[in-house]
C-alpha cells in the first residue's frame, strides 16, 4: 500500500489567512505543525517514508520540500497547474502506471484532522483488502453529525460477504442546504472522508470511461503537456468519477475526523468562551456571541454581533455571516477576477 497526499488545493474557504501563495496545507491551524506535515506524520509513523507521495502544483514544489524533508524528490507527482482533484488523481494514476506500479494507493486530503493513527490504519489496512480486488473504490464513511453541505454524502448497504464493509448505493457531492437536511435524515448514510483507497488502474479505467476527454489529455505523449494540462477542466474527483462510478465500497469508521477546510471547522477543534465565541489573536469582544473572531496584525474588537466570522490578516479582512462560510471561495474567486 502507498500514500498519495494531495496537496495542492488553493484552500480559498479559510480566506484571507489561506491565500494563494500560501494555502492551508502548510499553515499551521491546529497545532504546531502545518496541516501537510500532520498528515504526512500520520502515516510515517506506520509506513516506510519510500511509500509516501504528494501530489502538488508546480508553485508549491519548493514548500512541499521545505515542510517535509524527509519527503524523496521523485516522490513528488507535480501538476503544471491547478486544475483540482480530477486532473490531479488522474496524473498521479498516470504516474505509478508509467513506471508499471498498481500498488492500491490511499489517495488523501491533507487538510484533516484525524488524532487517532492507529484507528485509520485498521480501517485502511482492511480497505487494503477490498481495493485489491477487481476495480473495488473504497471510502471511509463518516457518521454525519449535521447538514455540512461542504462535503459529499455516501448512501451504503450492508452486505454479509463484506464484513464491516458496504456496498455504496449512491453518491451525492456538495448537495444543498435543503437536500443536505433530507440527506442525514435518511437510513444508512455517512460522509465521504474524501480519502480513498484504490489502485492506480482503477483510477485510470474509471477515468477513461467517464471522462474520456480527459483522459485521452492526460496520456497525450505530446511535447506542450503543460498547456494540455492547463487547458483541462476543473473539476473535482467527487464530481468526475465518485458519482457515477460502479464497485464502490464504504468502510464506516468512528474516530475522531474533521475537515479543517474554513473557518467554521476551528470552533469544533478549540474551546469556545461561555458566549459561544472563538477569538483568536488579540480580540476583545462585548455583547458578542456564536462568532469566530481570528486576528494575527491589528486588534480587533467586536460589540453586539451574533453567529458571524470575522478575520483580519495582513492580506484582508472578512466578515461573513457563518451560515455563509461555503460562499467566501466564490467572492475570493470573483475578486481574484476583477483586475
Ligand atoms: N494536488 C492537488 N491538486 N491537490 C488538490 C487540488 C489540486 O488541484 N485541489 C484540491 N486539492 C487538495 C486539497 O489541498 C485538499 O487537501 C484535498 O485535495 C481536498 O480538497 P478540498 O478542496 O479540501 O475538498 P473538499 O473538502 O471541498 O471536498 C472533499 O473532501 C471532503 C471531506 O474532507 C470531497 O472529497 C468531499 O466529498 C469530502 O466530503
Ligand atoms: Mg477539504
Amino acid at each position: 500500500m502507498k500514500v498519495v497526499i494531495m496537496a495542492g488545493g488553493k484552500g480559498l474557504r479559510f480566506w484571507p489567512r489561506s491565500v494563494e501563495a500560501m494555502p492551508k496545507q502548510f499553515l499551521t491551524l491546529t497545532s504546531h505543525e502545518s496541516m501537510l506535515q500532520q498528515t504526512y506524520d500520520r502515516f510515517r509513523k506506520h509506513m516506510d517514508v519510500s511509500d509516501i507521495y504528494v501530489v502538488t502544483g508546480s508553485s508549491y514544489v519548493s514548500l512541499v520540500h521545505e515542510q517535509l524533508p524527509s519527503l524523496r524528490p521523485e516522490r513528488l507527482i507535480v501538476e503544471p497547474e491547478q486544475r483540482d482533484t480530477g486532473p490531479s488523481l488522474g496524473l498521479t494514476a498516470r504516474f505509478f502506471l508509467q513506471q508499471q506500479l498498481d500498488d492500491v494507493l490511499v489517495t488523501t486530503p491533507s487538510d484533516q484532522y484525524i488524532p487517532d493513527d492507529q484507528a485509520l490504519m485498521a480501517a485502511l489496512l482492511e480497505a487494503e483488502q477490498i481495493a485489491g480486488q477487481g476495480e473495488s473504490i473504497v471510502t471511509l464513511g463518516i457518521v454525519p453529525t449535521r447538514p455540512e453541505t461542504g462535503y459529499g454524502y455516501i448512501q451504503a448497504a450492508s452486505d454479509p460477504a463484506l464484513g464491516r464493509a458496504k456496498r455504496v448505493l449512491k453518491f451525492v457531492e456538495k448537495p444543498s442546504e435543503q437536500r443536505a437536511k433530507e440527506l442525514i435524515m435518511e437510513k444508512d448514510m455517512y460522509w465521504n472522508s474524501g480519502i480513498f483507497i484504490w489502485k492506480p488502474s482503477t483510477i485510470d479505467k474509471n477515468m477513461k470511461r467517464f471522462q474520456p476527454d480527459m483522459w485521452s489529455k492526460l496520456w497525450s505523449v505530446d511535447a506542450s503537456f503543460t498547456e494540455v494540462y492547463a487547458a483541462l477542466p476543473k473539476i473535482s474527483i467527487d464530481y468526475a468519477i465518485l458519482e457515477r462510478a460502479k464497485s464502490v465500497y464504504t468502510i464506516p469508521v468512528h474516530f475522531i475526523w474533521d475537515d479543517v477546510g474554513s473557518w467554521t471547522s476551528l470552533e469544533r477543534i478549540y474551546p469556545k468562551d461561555e458566549y459561544g465565541n472563538l477569538a483568536l489573536g488579540k480580540v476583545y469582544v462585548l455583547e458578542t456571541s456564536n462568532s469566530i473572531i481570528y486576528t494575527d496584525v491589528q486588534k480587533v474588537i467586536a460589540i453586539g454581533v451574533e453567529d458571524l466570522i470575522i478575520v483580519s490578516t495582513k492580506d484582508g479582512l472578512l466578515v461573513c455571516r457563518k451560515a455563509d462560510e461555503q460562499k467566501i471561495k466564490m467572492a475570493v474567486n470573483l475578486m481574484e477576477s476583477d483586475p
